[in-house]
């Protein structure tokens, strides 16, 4: 059994490398950005001349040194890689110095100078609206007849939230390295969670075949969404310099410069207009979401689309109309970022709960459970919005084995008589549920390949087409290839990502790397079992069938003292001339998705888990402190159970730090402010939660879907259990108001200890503002 991981010796002693540290090849040339000082603007010329005279200067590159396609989109060709006309965000580099040492490349690119036409910028989704400045057209789900449900409920509540983004903070930034082979292939070395996308657009800007580019992902320092499109572009400047020069480039962005020129997660402005029953019941929602897609389109559709689907959380909404738009914006190009637009829809849906509970004085955790989805028997409140079944959800059980664990009912009573006896500190406590779909919205990108060789030694290289950024993968995947063979994780050394072992290969993304790449591992370890069956079968002269693959062998089935050692059983299938090597593959089935009607089945399960909060807040200053949270989560059959703990315990503190510190700021030329941990506030060690209970949840029934050894997506879903620290928040803030005038409270996202204070100076009536 693996018991770390699989790097994790090399990422404490400092020996595990990332791509910026790969020893240099001689002549690598560094790569320094010439940053335009307009959010919008015409581009009227650039004079590099001064800057190329420079010493240790090799090239200055601008849009017209491109030799293919100036275009990096994504999805849509909305992208150019240089800026040939337009400037269109803050900072957006216009030119890349290349020269020998970093330090040369940024004295010269002062040297730069660019003419410039201001133009008019639009800097908020509210400034979008005015000018109507949107990407794409706007999407609507709509199930029964919210219009008519909502005016015939007994009550309503309606309102506006407004979401903050959040900086990706991998703490390795973006970077890459480009060199020519001998032979003329482009080798990229790149920080990207999808060496695929890497390659091709790539191969598109150079205009070369795909065949002439290898994309290699040794790990990185982090992903977390930030790194699915946006390496991209900086791969093609490698790249184009390293084609224009003759020499190997570098690049790597310093912090500053990675939080200037990437995008974020979306900011989203949601309004809601709920109706429900006397007893707390969701009858009609109505909500109009609208996401801050930035400059050009990257990710937005599909995070937006997420955001739809997930305005839901646990909660069975009947009568529903949810539309979304992309408001175009001069920012950098907002993006993937842990969740996928999940955290900024289900975050709606919260917001409702605290609404209806506020409207009916009603406990926020009651309106909860009378929301959930129910069991498969019980149509149609099983069915989403869009049209899938809540298949396998035993989140009922799931909250209420939480609630008993973590004493919620004794707790609610203990807080009580804090807050009665102190005037100044309030403490609050929530608890809230999570249900994320997991697979990848868009169907076709649910699939994965892999390549297993076996040496004559009986050594193992392994071949995926995921890439690890800190979450395991890796060793997760040795955990499948390890149990599948029946040999020792030590015999396998996961191999570096690259294009060249497995192509065409998807992000690793929407948690799905290790269900998607966890069936096509196993896939290529069942490939070469068949082929060492019949070689066992001989030596141990047995029927084929009765050859299991066990304890580092082969061995008869219930005789496992008839064995034969794995090295004796290679050894004898290469002298069989039996190939070795196998590919894998593995697409998830019974997924569907029609995106004109935005209905079918696009997750192949769910995610679920439950977090229960309980904060203390400071009256007077609004600093909160984390008392104690307690967490359930439901990973289905770990494969790696250190792993998929540190995966709850680190989205959850992530999720934490989007709701309650980490605050962008832009100024009035839409400059980003905060582009430095000094200004940008993540979580550290010290708002960890002293009290800190994680827990995997076991299942009642088994799940119905066939995932890789019964395991589930962790990656994603237990970031949005830090919802249950703002519920808390919100719970402590309204204490501060007599019983007789508790109302909702309106918390601003993320709350900070500044919209603490002032959500508290709203509700206390010595205090409120007349
Ligand atoms: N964990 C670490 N340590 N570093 C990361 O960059 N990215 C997250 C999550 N956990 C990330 C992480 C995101 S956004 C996703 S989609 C998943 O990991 C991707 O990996 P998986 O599909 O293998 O879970
Ligand atoms: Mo994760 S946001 O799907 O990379």
């Amino acid at each position: 059994m693996m018991t770390h991981h699989e790097s994790a010796v090399g990422h404490v002693t400092g020996t595990a490398r990332y791509s910026d540290e790969i020893p240099e090849t001689h002549g690598t040339l560094s790569a320094w950005p010439v940053q335009a000082p307009h959010a919008h603007a015409r581009l009227l010329g650039i004079d590099i001349s001064a800057a190329a005279k420079m010493p240790g200067v090799h090239a200055v590159l601008t849009a017209t040194d491109i030799p293919g396609a100036n275009q990096t989109g994504p999805i849509i060709p909305d992208e150019p890689l240089l800026p040939d006309a337009e400037i269109s965000y803050f900072g957006q580099a216009i030119a890349w110095v290349l020269a020998d040492s970093e330090s040369q490349a940024r004295q010269a690119a002062a040297l730069v100078t660019a003419q410039y036409e201001p133009l008019p910028a639009v800097l908020t989704y509210d400034a979008a609206e005015a000018a109507q400045s949107y990407h794409l057209k706007p999407s609507v789900i709509e199930r029964g007849d919210p219009v008519a449900a909502l005016a015939a409920a007994a009550h309503s509540a309606k309102g506006r939230l407004d979401v903050g983004g959040q900086d990706h903070f991998y703490l390795e930034t973006h970077s890459c390295r480009a060199e020519f082979d001998a032979d003329g292939q482009l080798i990229l070395h790149a920080s990207t969670q999808h060496p695929t996308e890497t390659q091709h657009i790539v191969a598109h800007v150079l205009n070369l075949p795909a065949h002439r580019v290898t994309c290699r992902c040794i790990r990185m320092g982090g992903g977390f969404g930030g790194k699915e499109t946006q390496a991209n572009g900086f791969a093609a400047i490698c790249a184009i310099g390293a084609q224009k020069t003759g020499r190997p480039v570098r690049l790597k962005l310093h912090r500053s410069q990675d939080m200037q020129l990437t995008g974020k997660r979306h900011p989203f402005r949601a309004d809601y207009d709920v109706g429900f029953d006397a007893d707390g019941r969701i009858e009609a929602a109505i909500i109009d979401l609208v996401a801050d897609a930035g400059w050009s389109v990257d990710l937005s559709p599909p995070v937006l689309m997420r955001a739809m689907v997930h305005v839901d959380n646990a909660y069975f909404l009947p009568n529903v109309r949810v539309q979304g738009r992309m408001a175009k914006t001069n920012l950098p190009s907002n993006t993937a970022f842990r969740g996928f637009g999940g955290p900024q829809g289900m975050i709606v849906a919260e917001e409702m709960i605290a609404a209806i509970a506020a409207t009916l004085n009603l406990p926020a955790d009651v309106v909860r459970e009378r929301n959930f989805y129910r069991g498969a028997n019980d149509a149609p409140r099983n069915q989403t919005h869009y049209g899938q079944a809540v298949i396998d959800n035993e989140l009922p059980e799931l909250w209420a084995a939480l609630k008993d664990s973590a004493d919620f009912s004794t707790r609610r009573a203990a807080i009580e008589s804090f807050n009665a006896a102190h005037p100044h500190q309030k403490r609050g406590l929530a608890i809230t549920p999570v249900k994320f779909g997991i697979s990848f919205n868009k169907t076709i990108y649910n699939q994965a390949g892999a390549l297993v060789q076996v040496y004559h030694d009986g050594s193992i290289q392994l071949n995926h087409g995921g890439t690890e950024m800190g979450q395991g993968l890796h060793s997760k995947m040795i955990v499948v290839a390890s149990r599948v063979l029946g040999v020792n994780p030590e015999r396998i050394r996961v191999m570096v990502t690259s294009t060249e072992k497995v192509p065409n290969t998807s992000a690793t993304a929407a948690s799905s790397g290790s269900d998607l790449n966890g069936h096509a591992v196993a896939d290529a370890c069942n490939t070469l079992l068949s082929r060492l069956r019949p070689v066992a079968a001989a030596a141990l002269q047995v029927h084929p069938e009765h050859v299991e693959f066990a304890a580092d062998g082969a061995q008869v089935r219930g005789e496992p003292e008839r064995r034969l050692s794995f090295e004796k059983l290679i050894h004898l299938a290469y002298d069989a001339r039996i190939s070795l090597s196998a590919a894998g593959y593995y697409f998830t089935p019974e997924i569907h998705w029609d995106p004109i009607r935005l209905t079918g089945r696009p997750f192949y399960y769910y995610a679920f888990g439950a977090a229960v909060a309980e904060v203390e807040v400071c009256g007077h200053t609004g600093i909160h402190q984390l008392r104690r949270v307690d967490l359930l989560h439901d990973v289905g059959n770990s494969l790696h159970e250190l792993i998929d703990r540190g995966q709850i315990e680190g989205g959850f503190v992530q999720g934490m730090g989007w709701l309650t510190s980490e605050e962008l700021c832009t100024n009035a030329q839409g400059r980003l402010l905060t582009d430095a941990p000094s200004t940008y506030k993540i979580p550290s060690l010290g708002e960890v939660p002293t009290d800190f209970r994680v827990q995997l949840y076991a299942r009642r029934q088994p799940a119905t879907t066939a995932t890789i050894f019964g395991s589930k997506g962790v990656g994603e879903p237990p970031f949005m259990l830090a919802l249950s620290v703002r519920e808390a928040l919100r719970d402590a803030v309204s204490a501060f108001a007599p019983i007789e005038r508790r109302r909702f409270v309106d918390l601003a996202a993320p709350a900070t200890p500044e919209a603490i204070w002032r959500a508290v100076t709203r509700v206390r009536p010595d205090l409120a503002e007349t």
